[in-house]
């Protein structure tokens, strides 16, 4: 099933609770956390203590993508605080492989996540470890910022190669998407859609997520 997981990096943070609360009430399953340490991108978001305060509102999935330079030091903090799946950057694992298999004996579903500069083939030995890719469709660091159109083309090559090892692991995609360009995302192999400021900057945040969620689902619908 095709989802849309809004992330919060745009909500409006001084209403988190509640903006969320009304997400879920919508049938939202899914949100995306963006941790952020000033070093592997250029910004600072929160860390566990927001996790552990937004678990206790909600039962939906947390994602949380890690775009911090030692995610094997913070990774179980995140899964304590309640992370149900948590993401890592191929490009500061340099054991890949352990990071991941760590993330899972901790209790949660590892991801992992492909800067634009950064070829799929790096992912070939670790396809059958890891539950999930996200490719990023933006520099990391930013919301708001403008699709990076050759995802859709990396997005293709993973589905051929999913497909040819006959695996099941779910493919993401983050940065840059709206409403216009979600059908794209879709047709090309993503089941996770991470949307920010086209959610979170509309005037009705509830109103822009389903009716995003509803393109994708037309949309997969009809995928071959
Ligand atoms: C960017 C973050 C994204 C961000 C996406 O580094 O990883 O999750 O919130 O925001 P939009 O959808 O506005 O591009
Ligand atoms: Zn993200």
């Amino acid at each position: 099933m095709v989802e849309i997981l809004p992330s919060i990096l745009s909500a409006d943070f001084a209403r988190l609770g509640e903006q969320i609360a009304a997400l879920d009430a919508a049938g939202c399953s899914m949100i995306h956390l963006d941790v952020m340490d000033g070093h592997f991108v250029p910004n600072l978001t929160f860390g566990p203590p927001v996790i552990e305060s937004l678990r206790k509102i909600t039962k939906m999935t947390f994602d949380v993508h890690l775009m911090i330079t030692d995610p094997d030091r913070y990774a179980p903090a995140f899964i304590q605080a309640g992370a149900n799946q948590v993401l890592v950057h191929q490009e500061v694992c340099p054991h890949l492989d352990r990071t991941l298999r760590m993330i899972q004996s901790e209790g949660a579903r590892a991801g992992v996540v492909l800067n634009p500069a950064t070829p799929v083939f790096m992912l070939d030995e670790v396809l059958e470890v890891a539950d999930y890719v996200l490719i990023m469709s933006v520099n990391p660091g930013f919301g708001g910022q403008r699709f990076i159109p050759n995802a859709l083309e990396k997005v293709r090559a993973l589905t051929r190669k999913k497909r040819e090892r006959g695996l099941q692991l779910p493919i993401e995609i983050d940065g840059g998407i709206t409403k216009e360009n979600v059908a794209d995302a879709v047709n090309a192999g993503i089941e996770w859609v991470v949307a920010g400021s086209s959610i979170f900057h509309s005037v009705n945040p509830v109103a822009a997520f389903t009716e995003m969620r509803q393109i994708a689902r037309e949309t997969a619908t009809v995928r071959v």
